[in-house]
């Protein structure tokens, strides 16, 4: 059912309706034509909300999937806790084959099931009640990760500046804020200005569709261009800075994104304009050495050939590569901002020197 229209930035991104056992998301698909908002309760339909990109963007991804997998361990009728741990494993599972690349999907995931590995004397109930806690701890966090990303982004630019910005990783893409987009809703709030620029990304359109919506909700100046006018507006000297999200960090600082991230950041480098990755550290994948062993998520040809169009746009039965994401070199990149300040190259020490301040906080708050 479409709901009254509000401004978009009032709406959550990810919800528990534990009274109803329901996942409640907008539906990003229909975004900025309609605000539809999902009461998603079976695990087929969060896995195709995921995998459709009705919920979408890395730290979304990892909010949905761990009240998904809480709301499947609800659901499970046993008393006996080793047949619980093995259910709760198949559908953690489940929900962990909807897509590939964001990390935070499967981080999300693992540690929901560290708090059951972490408990074996705990009964069922009490289990349950331990799950539910942790996913509403997880979209907590990523509230306060995407505000403090927010505030060592607004470190890099000042008021007036030109951003240009690629796919969404604004409020849409997770619980607040989000992370590319955090320092303007921030510097909005703080009274700054901004004109940002946003690639409107092809093939789904996040930038058109969600980036444009939610920074033109929130009165921020948004221009929008299509992917391959962002070298003219680099040579007009309208950007100060990209702002970029990830989906998976490399150890060595390459950076996985949305397709076109790559060649955006080539860009940057080409103008002389400073490119930024901004993201949690549950985006950086400290297991991964470096970009090329990032799995990329293929999707189907009818994204390229026939979505959006009124009629199918290319001949029938031409050869379609449609990878969904890509990656900037670390080379390219000038920072890498998280919640525990920002990174700078060489990555293979700066982003281990961010895991040591992270462990410190941790050790601090206990
Ligand atoms: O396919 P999507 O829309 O999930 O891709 C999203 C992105 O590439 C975002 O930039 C990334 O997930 C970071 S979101 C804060």
């Amino acid at each position: 059912m479409a709901e009254e229209r509000r401004n978009i930035m009032s709406y959550e991104t990810v919800e528990l309706d534990d009274e109803n056992s329901a996942l409640v998301i907008p539906d990003q698909t229909k975004l900025p034509n309609e605000v539809d908002i999902l009461h998603l309760t079976r695990q087929q339909e969060i896995w195709d909300a995921i995998y459709l990109l009705q919920v979408r963007g890395a730290p979304a991804i990892g909010v949905a999937a761990a009240f998904g997998v809480y709301l499947a361990a609800k659901e499970i009728q046993t008393e006996d806790r080793k047949e619980f741990d093995a259910k709760f494993h198949d559908a953690k599972e489940f929900l962990n084959s909807a897509r590939p690349t964001a990390v935070n999907l499967s981080w999300a995931l693992n540690r929901m099931e560290r708090v059951v590995k972490d408990h074996p004397e705990a009964s069922v109930s009490e289990m349950k009640a331990l799950l539910k806690a942790e996913s509403i701890a997880i979209k907590d966090e990523d509230v306060w990760m995407c505000r403090s990303i927010g505030e060592y982004g607004l470190t890099l630019i000042k008021d007036g500046d030109g951003i240009l910005t690629h796919c969404n990783a604004g409020q849409l893409a997770t619980s607040k804020y989000g992370t590319a987009l955090a320092p303007i809703h921030l510097g909005r709030e703080k009274g700054m200005h901004f004109r940002v620029f946003c690639d409107e990304t092809r093939p789904l359109l996040q930038g058109a569709r969600l980036s444009a919506f939610e920074l033109q909700e929130d009165g921020v100046d948004t221009t929008l261009i299509c992917d391959n006018m962002a070298s003219q507006v680099m040579k007009n000297g309208w950007v100060n800075a990209v702002f970029v999200g990830c989906d998976r960090v490399a150890a060595n600082g390459d950076a996985c994104n949305k397709i076109g991230t790559s060649g955006v950041a080539i860009l940057a480098k080409y103008y002389g304009i400073p490119f930024y990755v901004l993201g949690p550290t549950s985006t950086i994948d400290m297991s991964i050495e470096k970009g090329e062993d990032i799995t990329i998520e293929q999707r189907k040809p009818e994204e390229v050939t026939e979505m959006w169009y009124k009629k199918r746009m290319a001949p029938e039965g031409v050869k379609v590569f449609n990878p969904a994401f890509d990656f900037a070199d670390h080379e390219l990149i000038s920072g890498i901002v998280t919640e525990y300040g920002i990174a700078r190259p060489p990555y293979t020490e700066s982003l281990k020197e961010i895991f040591r301040k992270k462990a410190e906080a941790e050790k601090a708050k206990k």
